[in-house]
């Protein structure tokens, strides 16, 4: 008995211990020292002026969540101190500041990576067979439904994602033509999605996003592979793949920072899923590029048919709550040029969307989404016709050669160097 009280008691301690050195952000939803009853108010203030408030209330076990949204007026924000805004807004922030949490810190000896991973993951397991399975829980711990993403309570019905890809199927020149292997695979991956995901859209996006981006590393990986052999080089595409898996990898980012890898077991089933997604794509690129391409883009295609969806079912909530930091600095950082680069059907700097909420930050990987499934399609049409796919960073440098009024001008400006060059001269 002694025995098995010791054990539970050691197990608790390392979960504790491991759990504080894995999860710094937790404190983002803290909790008071009183377990029964407790209630949060978290408040901040966007850009407009508005403050917008969290309210969670907690009685006799039940978890109550509001959120609020209200304009203030000049005056009474200037009554705000700004120490306490400052305070409130690092307080309050309802996401993991540090999406990077779960890597290492430098590259390193692969064995020192895998064991550090190894001792990471392996603490995430036990605390989530303890909490699971025995029902023991530590000092520090937060139930899943407390905390970041289903705190939030965002929905996605699985029939209406299915009616959404229904309706854009129907729609001429939408459907995503596919030979009956790509479509049957397709099926079959969509029905384990909704079984394994129902009622966590942001654990199903960020499982998605994992394997989203792991295509643009094949793809750059078999271009390696031809120049290598001296067969080809594709210069332009391997350019727009690599712009593509960074667009992926904040979607990724994104997701982490609203929590949608805080279970081991959806971090093992994805990391193990690209792995294997990834090999497999490599050998179909080898014998079919334009197949590989071609699978991609059903798989863009439901990505939009998935988030639209989610924005139209969580419109409201999704309004009330800030961007991600990750977020703003990608969409609206100052250097967005492998933003555009990955969009071929677009001029450069035509597309600056907003960052102001995280409605609008959905919406952002929406319309990014679309724009991927335009630049597979480009690449099938590459892949069997040979026409040319650049970067539209390098198709305004053509644009630009191309046009007689600018070729005036820079005709003009040699002459007018050369006149001058002349009077000095003299
Ligand atoms: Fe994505
Ligand atoms: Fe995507």
């Amino acid at each position: 008995m002694k025995l098995i009280v010791v054990s539970t008691v050691l197990l608790v301690a390392t979960v504790d211990a491991f759990q504080s050195a894995i999860f710094p952000s937790r404190v983002v939803w803290k909790k008071t020292k009183q377990q029964v009853k407790y209630k949060q108010n978290h408040s901040w203030r966007d850009r407009e002026g508005k403050m917008r408030t969290i309210v969670q209330t907690k009685q006799e076990g039940d978890l109550y969540m509001s959120l609020q949204s209200e304009d203030i007026s000049k005056d009474s924000l200037s009554k705000v101190k700004e120490t306490e805004a400052q305070d409130s807004f690092q307080e309050v922030c309802p996401y993991n500041d540090n999406p990077y949490y779960l890597d290492g810190t430098k590259p390193n000896s692969a064995f020192l990576l895998a064991t550090q991973n190894f001792i990471r993951q392996g603490s995430a397991l036990l605390e989530q067979i303890a909490v699971e399975k025995l029902g023991i829980v530590g000092k520090s711990y937060i139930p899943p439904e407390e905390k970041s993403p289903l705190v939030f309570g965002f929905t996605l019905s699985n029939e209406d994602v299915k009616e959404a890809e229904r309706k854009r199927e129907s729609r001429p020149g939408s459907k995503v033509e596919s030979n009956v292997v790509a479509r049957g695979l397709y099926e079959v991956g969509c029905f384990v999605l909704d079984e394994l995901f129902d009622e966590r859209p942001i654990a199903r996006f960020w499982f998605l996003e994992t394997i989203a981006r792991m295509p643009y590393f094949s793809y750059v990986s078999m271009l390696h592979l031809y120049e290598s052999f001296g067969w080809w080089r594709g210069v332009e595409l391997r350019k727009i793949h690599n712009a593509e898996e960074y667009n992926e990898l904040h979607h990724l980012l994104i997701m982490e920072a609203l929590g949608g890898n805080a279970i081991w077991s959806d971090r093992f089933l994805g990391y193990h899923v690209a792995i294997v997604y990834y090999w497999a794509l490599n050998g179909l690129f080898f014998f079919s590029p334009r197949a590989a391409y071609g699978f991609m883009e059903l798989l863009e295609a439901h990505a939009v048919d998935t988030y639209g969806t989610f924005l139209k079912e969580n419109e409201a909530k999704l309004k009330t709550l800030p961007p991600p930091a990750i977020a703003r600095s990608y969409y609206t950082s100052a250097d967005l040029y492998l933003f555009d680069d990955f969009q071929v059907g677009k001029e450069v700097g035509t597309r600056r969307p907003p960052c102001e909420t995280l409605f609008d930050v959905f919406k952002n990987i929406c319309e990014d989404e679309a724009e991927h499934v335009k630049t597979m399609a480009a690449c099938q049409d590459y892949a069997r016709v040979g026409k040319l796919v650049v970067s539209p960073h390098l198709a305004a440098v053509v644009a630009s050669e191309d046009d007689p009024e600018k070729r005036k001008l820079w005709k003009k400006w040699a002459e007018d160097l050369n006149e001058e060059a002349v009077v000095e001269k003299k």
